[in-house]
């Protein structure tokens, strides 16, 4: 049976797959009262607080709060975005998708290919002759080895050499734009390149594919570094610099060192620290740190020495942990980065200060709220232990215990009386009554989804408007699912990726990106008409997509509720609490 939209095919998966046949290969899990119980996936934890519901058809974690259907789980478990998770199970399941996307495997092979073509152009021109791309990573200290190994290269500073090469090799124009390695003149339609007078670093995937690039200027542009836009096989958040080359280091030394920059993950390299990679140059994501956990389960943060590092280390640690990696802290004390430290002191004194490196995410952490206070103060010294004892108050009591003494010490107070302020619930307000349920209240959550056609509706009013005003798109932004058709959705990446470029985007590169049955969609949007004020038709859709959310969340966690057998308290009232705010929401 073929369906034609994303949202469609959702419903059939639902509808026919056993949420339990779909984790019990995946979790251990065992039938517990009316449901299935286990060890969650998501986070680390020695005694089961994952709970799956067969009735329900949902999972829910009660240690991390995770929950969602079989999808979401799929999602989750493999790090994927919501459509590529339902061409899983679609597949799995017999449901033919009819998309063009559906052939996305087949279809990403030029796009590495000409990735991979260009790469290869761009290291001829970095090695075969002399070049100021060379001289600029010579002066660097960087050795032929090393250029080999991670493919450098060098982007001149003409207009047109790369693009011209490509189209020369029979590169389609549409995949030299869609992979941003050039873009279109608007005086006369040409060809030019996007990289000019850069050091290239191609980017690889685990599977040693070119998915995009990053290129360092040589010449003192305002974008230091420029990185590809994303593309159908470039997704920032989902990799991480350097892995395809370091991944067996990784696991063979047993932790990952994450550094910020292209090139602190070459100089390390080159340094003889080979178990390193980096986020390629955003804060690392969820997304990055479960890859990075498929090769190791530890990681040491070592990122800049200034304000920003330091932040970055902060974020980090959270997503770090939050995936279940044990995290520890180094500082690179003299010098701006780990690269400049090297170069300095060598990769000895490096490795030296590793092994010193016995700084917890915690322990760094609870430095940091040191800086702050004057612990010699009495009153400063209190408000340091009560956001401590926030740091602490998620941990096991048994990690926790490694820090109490020390932070008493350091306090100058008593280890009871920093238990007793570790195990106070701090600022968390008494639980609502539970919630009362009426017949309008009722009816929003049987209600349910709306129906397809209207959802298809809203996809299509809203590609429209921000196509008339591109400004509204970043509104979108925290609403993915108001995409609920293969071409919709294939238009919207193409939205991201422009806006993301450009802060913009108009009606004609829009077009040259897309394939055809979602250029025929659009076209068939385009000769709908809109009638009265953009901007409240763009709200009242907003405003839908809102209310569908929430009915679906109200559900959701009405089925966690039910669900719940002698859990924490603390999150059932968050929950209920949640719950609760929800209907009042819809209560007129
Ligand atoms: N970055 C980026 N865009 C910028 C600046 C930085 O994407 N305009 C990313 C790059 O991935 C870069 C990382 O953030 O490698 C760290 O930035 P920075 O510390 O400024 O770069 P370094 O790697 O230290 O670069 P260099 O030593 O060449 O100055
Ligand atoms: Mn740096």
């Amino acid at each position: 049976m073929a369906v034609t939209s994303l949202s469609s095919a959702a419903e059939e998966i639902k509808s026919r797959c056993n949420i339990v046949d779909v984790i019990s290969p995946l979790v251990t899990i065992k039938r517990a009262g009316s449901n299935y119980k286990g060890c969650c996936p998501f986070h680390k934890e020695k005694t089961p607080s994952f709970v799956v519901s067969e009735q329900k058809q949902i999972y829910h974690c009660f240690g991390c709060g995770k929950s969602g259907d079989v999808i979401r789980f799929i999602q989750e478990y493999y790090n994927m975005s919501f459509p590529d998770a339902v061409r899983r199970l679609a597949q799995q399941y017999g449901i033919e998708i009819d998309d063009y996307a559906g052939e996305m495997g087949k279809k990403k092979e030029p796009y590495y290919e000409a990735n991979r073509m260009a790469a290869r152009f761009y290291f001829d021109s970095f090695t075969k002759k002399a070049n100021p791309g060379y001289s600029y990573m010579y002066g660097r200290g960087i050795q032929p080895e090393t250029v080999k190994k991670f493919g450098l290269g060098y982007a001149d500073d003409g207009w047109q050499t790369l693009s011209d090469y490509m189209l020369a090799q029979g590169t389609p124009e549409s995949l030299l734009l869609e992979l941003g390695l050039s873009a279109k003149s608007s005086k006369n339609d040409k060809l030019y390149d996007k990289f000019r007078s850069r050091v290239m670093f191609p980017i690889f995937n685990t599977m040693g594919k070119v998915i995009g690039f990053g290129g360092r200027t040589i010449v003192g542009d305002d974008a230091k570094y420029l990185n590809s836009q994303e593309s159908i096989v470039f997704e920032k958040k989902r990799n991480l610099y350097g892995l395809s080359l370091t991944k067996k280091e990784i696991q063979d030394e047993g932790y990952a060192i994450l550094v910020e920059g292209y090139m602190d993950v070459i100089g390390l390299y080159q340094g003889g620290v080979h178990n390193v990679c980096a986020a390629l140059g955003t804060a690392l994501t969820p997304e990055q740190a479960q890859l990075l956990k498929r090769y190791t389960k530890k990681a040491v943060l070592c990122l800049d020495s200034d304000a920003a590092g330091i932040n970055a280390a902060m974020r980090g640690c959270d997503v770090l942990r939050a995936a279940g990696l044990e995290v520890r802290v180094m500082h690179v004390d003299d010098g701006k980065d780990p690269d400049e430290y090297i170069k300095k002191h060598g990769a000895d004194e490096f490795r030296a200060l590793l092994e010193k490196t016995t700084q917890t995410d915690i322990d760094f952490k609870i430095g940091l709220i040191a800086q702050k206070y004057d612990l010699n103060d009495l009153s400063q010294a209190l408000r340091f232990l009560k956001e401590v004892a926030d740091v602490l108050r998620p941990l096991s009591p048994v990690e926790a215990d490694l820090y109490i003494p020390k932070v008493a010490k350091m306090g100058g107070i008593s280890e009871g009386a920093l238990r007793r302020e570790i195990e106070t619930p701090s600022k968390k307000a008494p639980a609502p009554p539970p919630a009362r349920r009426d017949s309008q209240e009722e009816e929003a959550v049987k209600a349910g989804p709306k129906p397809d056609e209207s959802r298809v509706m809203t996809e299509r009013m809203l590609i429209k408007l921000c196509l008339q005003r591109s400004d509204l798109w970043p509104k979108l932004q925290d609403y993915p699912e108001a995409f609920v058709t293969v071409e919709g959705d294939r238009i919207a990446a193409i939205l991201s990726g422009l806006y993301r470029e450009n802060s913009d985007f108009d009606l004609k590169s829009v077009r040259e990106r897309l394939d055809e049955s979602a250029l025929a969609y659009l076209d068939r949007i385009l000769d709908e008409v809109i009638t009265g004020d953009e901007e409240e038709a763009f709200r009242g859709c907003i405003e839908k997509l809102q209310r569908r959310r929430d009915k679906l969340r109200i559900q959701e966690i009405m089925d966690i509720l039910s669900m719940a057998e002698g859990e924490d308290d603390a999150q059932l009232n968050e929950l209920m609490r949640e719950l609760a705010a929800l209907q009042r929401k819809y209560i007129k």
